[in-house]
C-alpha cells in the first residue's frame, strides 16, 4: 500500500499520519509550506506541484492531470488530503475513485469549504468538530467515515478553535486511514 498525502499548510495532520507509521511514500504540495520540511525530515519524497495562479483563470484540469501523472508514476494506491488548498478536478477522481480521503474541520454536512472554522464561530454553534470522509468531485461531500464533536468555548477565536479541532483530527484521521487500509487489503468496502 502506497499512500500520497497532499498538503498546503503547516503539516501537523501530515506529521500525525507519519507519526502513526502509515505508509506515506509521497507528499505533494501546491505551494511552499512547512509540510515540505515535515516530509523531508521523515525522508519522504516531495513533489512540489506549485500553483502559480489563484485566480478564476486557474487551469484546474491541467493541474489535476499533472497531479495524476505524479501519483501514477509512483504507483500510489491511496490519496489522503491533509489540508490541501486546491480543489482537484475530475481527472484525479477518475484515476482514484473512492481512493481519496479528506479530513475537514467541521461536522459535515455543516460548514463546507475552506472557511469552516470561521463559519462555525460566526454561526454561534456551541458544538462543531471534524469529519473524515471519502472525497468526491463535489467539495466536502462523499461518504462519511468518522466524526468527532469539539465544543466551542467562550472567547474562542478561529485560531484557538481550529487548534482544538486539529488536535482531534490528528487522532481520528490516522486511525481512520489505518482502518481503510485494512478494508482495502481485505477487499471490503470502505466504511
Ligand atoms: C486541518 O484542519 C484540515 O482539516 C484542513 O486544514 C487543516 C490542516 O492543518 N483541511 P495542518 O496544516 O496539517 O496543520
Amino acid at each position: 500500500m502506497r499512500i500520497a498525502a497532499l498538503a498546503s499548510g503547516t503539516g501537523t495532520i501530515l506529521e500525525a499520519l507519519i507519526g502513526a507509521d502509515l505508509p506515506v511514500s509521497l507528499v505533494v504540495v501546491d505551494r511552499k509550506c512547512r509540510a515540505i520540511e515535515v516530509a523531508t525530515k521523515a525522508g519522504i519524497e516531495v513533489v512540489e506541484l506549485i500553483r502559480d495562479d489563484f485566480t478564476p483563470t486557474f487551469d484546474r484540469d491541467a493541474y489535476s492531470k499533472d497531479l495524476v501523472r505524479a501519483l501514477e508514476a509512483r504507483d500510489i494506491d491511496l490519496v489522503v488530503m491533509a489540508g490541501f488548498g486546491t480543489i482537484v478536478g475530475p481527472a484525479v477522481h477518475e484515476a482514484y475513485r473512492d481512493r481519496i480521503l479528506n479530513t475537514h474541520p467541521a461536522l459535515l454536512p455543516a460548514f463546507k469549504g475552506w472557511h469552516a472554522v470561521e463559519q462555525a464561530l460566526a454561526a454561534g454553534v456551541k458544538v462543531t468538530g471534524c469529519t473524515v470522509h471519502v472525497a468526491s468531485l463535489e467539495v466536502d461531500e462523499g461518504h462519511i467515515l468518522a466524526q468527532e464533536a469539539v465544543p466551542v468555548l467562550p472567547g474562542d477565536t478561529t485560531t484557538s478553535l481550529h487548534e482544538r479541532i486539529k488536535a482531534v483530527e490528528r487522532q481520528i484521521y490516522p486511525a481512520t486511514v489505518r482502518r481503510v487500509i485494512t478494508q482495502l487489503a481485505n477487499g471490503e468496502p470502505i466504511s
